[in-house]
Order: C-alpha cells, then sequence, then structure tokens
C-alpha cells in the first residue's frame, strides 16, 4: 500500500491516503511537542520508536480482546491503519497522581490512587484539550453515554493488560492517554497511538521516568529512555 495523498500533519504523526479509501497511512515523525506544542523539538529516531512500540503494544491488546485500527506496520515509522471517525475525546487513565492531577487537585504527587481514575478531555487545541465530563460530552454531541461508558470501559481494560505487563518488565504504568475512532458500523476501535509520548512510565526498581516527562522536565536521555521501554517490551527480564 502505498501513500496517495497527505491528509492532515499532526504535532506527531502524518496522516496520508491510500488507494483504498478505508485505510490510511500513518507516518510517525521526530517531532516533540508539550503544553499543547508551546515548546517543541526533534529527537532523531522517536518516530521510528514509538511507530515500533506503538504497534507491539496494539498487537498485545489485539491478543487481548481489544479491537484497534491497526492493520500492520509497514517499515520503521509507518503503519497501514484503517481510517475511523475519529471520537473527539482524549480518554486519561491515572494509576498514581502526578502531572495535571496533583496540579489541580492538590493531590499528593506519586500518590497510588485506590482505583484506576478515567478521564475525558475535549481534544480541541484551541481550547487546549479542557478536562470535560459525560455531559459535557453529551451536549457537545461528542459521542452517547453508550459510548462514553465505553470508552472507559476499553480503557480500564487497556490499562489492566498493559499495567501487569509493564510490571513483568519492571516499569510502572503511572497514566496514559488513549484516543478511539468509531468504525464502519460504529464500532469502537483503539486508534491513534499508545507510546512514551502518551504514557508515563516509571522505572519500577528506580522510579525513574522513561517517558515524555523527560522532555517536558528538561531531564535529557529522551530517546534512551524510549529505546529502553521498547527494549523491555521486546525482552522480559
Ligand atoms: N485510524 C485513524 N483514522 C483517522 N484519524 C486518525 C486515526 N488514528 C489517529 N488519527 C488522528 O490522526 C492524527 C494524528 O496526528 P497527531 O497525533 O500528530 O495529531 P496531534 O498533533 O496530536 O493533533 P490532534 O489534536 O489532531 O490529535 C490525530 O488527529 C488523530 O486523532
Ligand atoms: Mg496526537
Amino acid at each position: 500500500m502505498e501513500k496517495v495523498e497527505l491528509i492532515y500533519e499532526g504535532k506527531a504523526k502524518k496522516l496520508w491516503s491510500t488507494k483504498d479509501k478505508d485505510r490510511l497511512i500513518v507516518e510517525f515523525k521526530d517531532d516533540l511537542t508539550a503544553f499543547n506544542a508551546q515548546k517543541k523539538s526533534q529527537e532523531a529516531g522517536k518516530g521510528a520508536l514509538n511507530c515500533e512500540i506503538s504497534a507491539d503494544l496494539f498487537d498485545l491488546l489485539a491478543q487481548n480482546g481489544i479491537r484497534t485500527h491497526l492493520i500492520e506496520r509497514i517499515d520503521a515509522t509507518h503503519q497501514l491503519v484503517k481510517r475511523v471517525d475519529i471520537i473527539k475525546i482524549e480518554v486519561v487513565i491515572r494509576n498514581i497522581a502526578t502531572g495535571s492531577l496533583t496540579r489541580r487537585l492538590g493531590i499528593k504527587e506519586g500518590t497510588k490512587l485506590p482505583f484506576a481514575l478515567a478521564e475525558l478531555y475535549y481534544k480541541d487545541d484551541r481550547l487546549e484539550d479542557p478536562i470535560i465530563n459525560d455531559e459535557h460530552a453529551q451536549i457537545m454531541n461528542l459521542a452517547t453515554q453508550n459510548e462514553i461508558n465505553a470508552l472507559k470501559d476499553i480503557g480500564r481494560k487497556i490499562n489492566g493488560v498493559l499495567s501487569a505487563f509493564f510490571a513483568d518488565r519492571a516499569l510502572t504504568l503511572v497514566d496514559f492517554k488513549v484516543e478511539f475512532g468509531r468504525g464502519d458500523y460504529g464500532e469502537i476501535l483503539l486508534s491513534d497511538e499508545i507510546s512514551p509520548d502518551s504514557c508515563r512510565f516509571w522505572d519500577a526498581r528506580s522510579g525513574e521516568k522513561l517517558d515524555k516527562d523527560r522532555f517536558r522536565q528538561d531531564l535529557g536521555g529522551v530517546k534512551v529512555a524510549y529505546e529502553e521501554v521498547l527494549k523491555r517490551i521486546k525482552d522480559k527480564r
């Protein structure tokens, strides 16, 4: 399958149409952005790392009964996916308090939450992806209540699979963001990506951050951290 036309360029990926109207090619870029793109950089090789990490995690989730948009990884930085109608809600699942949760609510950094918290954010860069609840989502016609319930349920199921997988690899899955789309029959498909750009991973032994917080917080070693995540995905230790 070949690229036909660039249909969207986002902060981290490009979307290309193909000869098949139902399939898109996703190209993973080396660009890194944070704080709604107020902070920008590039990291050579980051696109390839995220492309492989995300494909491996989507395969793992598919093996565990989660339906995804991924058809196949084409090469180092490209994936063939099903074109979906993206639901404009970002679903964030949190196991440990950090980031905006600690800032907004004063919950102490590093607090283990009593259960996995599911949050919804309205996917709109102009509004800086504000947090919303089920009722906002319905009033704005982003999704039906049944769909919202499904997004949270699938998000929690993904959390169960990934948390156990990474715990076996001495990584703590602190939190993550996922996006979903509707397939041809309205079925909900996990879409976009799951990578160190969209997850927080802490080394289970040292607590070291192995994700985009290294970029957000100027800790350095971004690529080394992403490589370490891929390495742990590949070889259980
Ligand atoms: N299977 C798919 N079909 C259609 N669109 C998709 C699919 N998977 C992901 N997308 C969308 O493609 C874009 C990927 O680009 P990228 O992640 O760089 O965007 P972004 O800069 O984060 O911006 P956005 O706010 O649009 O998400 C996103 O808008 C995402 O929602
Ligand atoms: Mg994105």
